[in-house]
């Protein structure tokens, strides 16, 4: 039997608390949070984190295809939600004006910042290739595990 999806997200909020515990390296966490997501999650084709230099995005741990290494902060999905440190859900990625194509199979993407006192230190980004594919659910979920990440990475800030 398929998982409910509160079942499905608090088993990957249990899996994502384990596999941070008592390890400080944020490369190595958000590496394997974005295979946890990635291979947890049905109907991705991309999972992945950008982490926040100056006026930039850039590239970090991801699973799927190769994609944009550097996003001005503003442009495309990734850098409005980081412009506007809110979390930005787009059901059809064609009718997002400026939607950035690193895969044209992507349909529809979840962005979710990861804050820290009002701070962007980077985004979560979810591709499917499938339209409508998040709802409000998913959003508040991945916020829940995007917020565990930085919670960690607050108790740990030397890495
Ligand atoms: N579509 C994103 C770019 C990143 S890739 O999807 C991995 C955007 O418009 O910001």
């Amino acid at each position: 039997m398929t998982a409910s999806k509160p079942d499905l997200y608090r088993n990957l909020a249990g899996q994502l608390a384990a596999l941070l515990a008592g390890e400080a390296d944020r490369i190595a966490n958000a590496a394997n949070m974005a295979a946890l997501m990635y291979h947890g999650l049905p109907d991705l084709n991309w999972a992945g984190f950008y982490f926040r230099q100056g006026t930039e995005l850039v590239l970090g741990p991801f699973q799927g295809k190769p994609a944009c290494v550097r996003i001005p902060i503003g442009r495309g999905v990734c850098g409005t939600a980081a412009a506007r440190a809110a979390t930005v859900l787009v059901p059809d990625v064609h009718d997002f004006p400026g939607h950035i194509a690193c895969d044209p199979v992507s349909r529809s993407e979840l962005v979710v910042p990861l804050t820290e006192a009002g701070e962007v230190l980077g985004v979560l980004d979810l591709d499917s290739p499938l339209p409508a594919r998040f709802d409000e659910s998913d959003k508040e979920d991945c916020e829940r595990l995007a917020a565990l990440f930085v919670e960690h990475h607050r108790r740990y800030p030397d890495a």
